[in-house]
């Protein structure tokens, strides 16, 4: 449905050159919810502009349902309001002294006398399309005084109008509280399925990509980095960085040893804190520095006197020491010292530690991936440091 090829933009700022976008390729499909997920500045909103038409790229190609709306080759541009798309800004951009009604019925009374509608339809849709973003019946309030989750519906419904065959979403939630986003993620999704549309969504909160999309794209730096599902996404990742900003990791750098493997697909590795088995889902070519990663909630903690049986043989199980566990509600979050490295893990939250117990740590092979290591690679962009938790620390588990 959007096809976008090797898309490239930079901005002159105060005599230095930006490279927003440094060759985008992707694919979103018809009727699909497609979500560019990244930190601030790595160019989503430079890339939906672009479809849109409001930017110009240096560079590359865009098609829309086939017919190509730019390229830079070809002299190619569509202006946006030939590309039967809609947008909506993260401002929302509604017009306060009007009303609902007059809102929504402006895309369509702004159009051209031969291709606007008559007033008894554009009536007709005006209602049609309140009733679709639940804000049947407030047609004539005035549009200052609805809620902050009403105007965002009240925006969606203007987009929503001209009937797009694609909607273009620039971080519409960010401006809402914690439990209207939750709701409107739902609406939002639940709309696009019924009207079949075709979305392509900015945000960079990694739960809003994993739980709206289809399919997310993770951007960095002015490329995509990976375009998956989002439980590709989350268990696979492709990169370090991926797996680092979509969520928290443990890292560990690491080496084979040889001769490997072990068991079918898995790999054996030497790592600061001693052999770990990694499962078959690896991407090891052989070459160069590896890490291992693995998510805290794939981290098994158990006080040492319940485990019995002191088998050390058995793979990825680690002795270790309790640093602090901070109660979240829906999960314990653990860190532990295993041989001086510290290791994060979720559990159940039914669980208790102390600071100083002697605990077993378990990480199952089959969640352990390899990936080439990241040197350059700068602080996690979301996931915890270990600053943010002192606030929330009960006091007995606060380090000494
Ligand atoms: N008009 C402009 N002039 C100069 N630089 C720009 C312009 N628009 C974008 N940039 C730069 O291009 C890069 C990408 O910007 P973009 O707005 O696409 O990022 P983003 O991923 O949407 O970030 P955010 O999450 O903060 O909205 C940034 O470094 C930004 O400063
Ligand atoms: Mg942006």
């Amino acid at each position: 449905m959007i096809e976008i090829h090797q898309l490239r933009r930079s901005f002159t700022a105060r005599g230095e050159v930006v490279e927003a976008l440094r060759g985008i390729d992707l694919t979103v499909p018809d009727a699909k919810f497609f979500t560019l997920l990244g930190p601030s500045g790595c160019g989503k909103t430079t890339t939906l502009r672009s479809v849109a038409g409001l930017e110009r790229p240096d560079h590359g190609e865009i098609r829309i349902a086939g017919q190509t709306v730019f390229s830079a080759t070809k002299r190619t541009y569509v202006p946006p309001e030939r590309r039967n798309l809609a947008m909506v800004f993260q401002s929302y951009a509604i017009w306060p002294h009007m009303t609902c009604a007059q809102n929504i019925s402006f895309p369509l009374d702004s159009l051209p006398r031969s291709r606007r509608p008559s007033s008894a339809e554009i009536a007709e849709s005006v209602v049609r399309t309140l009733e679709a973003v639940k804000l049947g019946g407030l047609g004539s309030r005035p549009a200052n005084q609805l809620s902050g989750g009403q105007k965002q519906r009240l925006a969606l419904a203007r987009a929503l109008i001209t009937n797009p065959s694609v909607l273009l979403l620039d971080e519409p939630l960010s401006n809402l509280d914690a439990g209207l986003r939750d709701d409107m993620r739902m609406e939002i999704r639940s709309l696009q399925r019924r009207l079949k549309l075709s979305v392509l969504y900015v945000t960079h909160d990694q739960a809003e990509a994993l739980s709206m999309s289809n399919l997310v794209a993770v951007m960095r730096n002015g490329l995509v980095e990976q375009v998956g599902t989002p439980r590709e996404i989350y268990n696979e990742p492709a990169t370090s960085f991926v797996a680092r900003f979509v969520g928290s990791i443990n890292s560990l750098q690491a080496q084979p040893v040889q001769p490997a493997p072990v068991a079918e697909g898995n790999t054996v590795f030497d790592t600061p804190i001693g052999r770990l088995t990694a499962g078959a889902k690896t991407l090891w070519d052989g070459v160069g520095t590896r890490q291992i990663v693995f998510r805290p909630e794939q981290v098994f903690v158990q006080p040492e006197a319940h485990t019995g049986n002191e088998d050390d043989s058995q793979e990825n199980v680690l002795k270790a020491t309790i640093i602090r566990s901070v109660f979240y509600g829906q999960y314990l979050h653990v860190e532990v010292d295993v041989d001086g490295v510290t290791l994060r893990a979720h559990v159940h939250p039914s669980l208790e530690f102390r600071r100083g117990d002697k605990v077993r740590v378990t990480i199952p092979p089959q969640h352990v991936r390899v990936l080439p290591s990241d040197d350059d690679l700068e602080a996690p962009s979301t996931g915890a440091t270990l600053d943010d938790f002192d606030d929330d620390i009960d006091p007995e588990l606060r380090p000494a």
